[in-house]
C-alpha cells in the first residue's frame, strides 16, 4: 500500500477535494483505496456522504483503542474504502496516546494495509500531531496550492514540517508534486515560475496539470481531476513513491 497525504496549512487550498478525486480517480482505474479523514471539521467524509450522526465509529476510536481499525473501516464502493473523521480530533490526537505518538496512524494503517494499493489521507490546516502521524505514515506528499502570491509565504514553514518529520519520524517520505489550483481562472505566471523554482530546488515538481475553477463539483472527476490522476500514475512509474 502505498500512502499519500495532501497537506498545506493554508486553508481551503483544494486539500479535501484533490484528496477525494485523486481516491475516487485511483478506484476507478482498478486499484483499491482507503481514505482517511484526519480532519476534525470532516469534509472528507461529508463528501462521502456519511457523518457523524449514526456513524459510530472513526479513526478518533480507533486511536483512542476503543475500536479495532478493521471494524471502523466503512465500505463507500467496491474498491473504495474510508476511516471518518471524528469532531474529537480538534484535540489532535495529544490526549491519549502513550509512546511513540508520530507512529499512532502508521501503526494502525499498517494492520490493514495487505488489503489496499493506496491510502489517500485529507489533513488539516493546523499544524499539529495529526499532521506529523500523517507525514509518519506516508510514502509522498502532495501540496495544493492556490496560485496567488500569499501562497508562497507559508513555504518555508511546509518545508521546516517536511525536514523535521523526514529527520526524525520518516525518512522515505517524498514531495510527489504540488498541485496548482487556480480558482480564479487567471494564470499568473509568476506564482508558477516560482513555485516551480522552489519545487526544482527541493527536487520535487509542480504537476502540469492545473485544477481550474469550477461551481459544479461533479465536473472536477470529468476534466483537470482526470488528467491529474493520469499524471500522479505516471509520476509513480517515473520514480515518485512507486506502487
Ligand atoms: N476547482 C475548483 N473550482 C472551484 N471551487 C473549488 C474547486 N476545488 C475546490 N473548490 C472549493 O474551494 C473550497 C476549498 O476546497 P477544499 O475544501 O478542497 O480545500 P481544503 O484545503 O480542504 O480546505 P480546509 O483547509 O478548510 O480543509 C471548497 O468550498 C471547494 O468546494
Ligand atoms: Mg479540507
Amino acid at each position: 500500500m502505498k500512502t499519500i497525504t495532501f497537506m498545506n496549512q493554508l486553508g481551503g487550498t483544494g486539500k479535501t477535494t484533490s484528496a477525494w478525486a485523486l481516491g475516487t480517480g485511483l478506484q476507478k482505474k482498478g486499484y483499491k483505496v482507503l481514505l482517511v479523514d484526519l480532519d476534525c471539521h470532516r469534509n472528507l467524509t461529508s463528501r462521502a456522504g456519511l457523518d457523524q450522526k449514526g456513524v459510530a465509529d472513526s479513526i478518533y476510536e480507533v486511536f483512542q483503542g476503543k475500536v479495532d481499525v478493521e471494524n471502523a473501516i466503512y465500505f463507500l464502493n467496491p474498491g473504495l474504502d474510508i476511516l471518518i473523521g471524528s469532531l474529537h480530533l480538534f484535540g489532535a490526537g495529544q490526549e491519549f496516546v502513550q509512546g511513540n505518538k508520530e507512529a499512532m496512524l502508521k501503526e494502525q494503517l499498517e494492520k490493514v494495509q495487505t488489503g489496499y494499493d493506496y491510502c489517500i489521507i485529507d489533513t488539516e490546516s493546523r499544524i499539529n500531531l495529526l499532521l506529523v502521524s500523517a507525514l509518519t505514515a506516508s510514502d509522498g506528499v502532495i501540496i495544493p496550492m492556490q496560485d496567488e502570491e500569499y501562497a508562497l509565504n507559508v513555504m518555508e514553514d511546509l518545508m521546516k514540517i517536511m525536514d523535521y518529520v523526514t529527520k526524525e519520524c520518516n525518512p522515505i517520505l517524498k514531495i510527489e508534486g504540488f498541485l496548482m489550483m487556480n480558482f480564479r481562472k487567471v494564470v499568473p505566471q509568476e506564482v508558477l515560475l516560482r513555485t516551480e523554482e522552489i519545487a526544482k530546488q527541493i527536487g520535487t515538481k509542480v504537476f502540469h496539470t492545473i485544477i481550474r475553477s469550477t461551481v459544479r463539483a461533479e465536473e472536477l472527476a470529468l476534466c483537470d481531476y482526470k488528467n491529474f490522476v493520469e499524471e500522479f500514475l505516471e509520476n509513480q512509474k517515473e520514480g515518485g513513491t512507486g506502487q
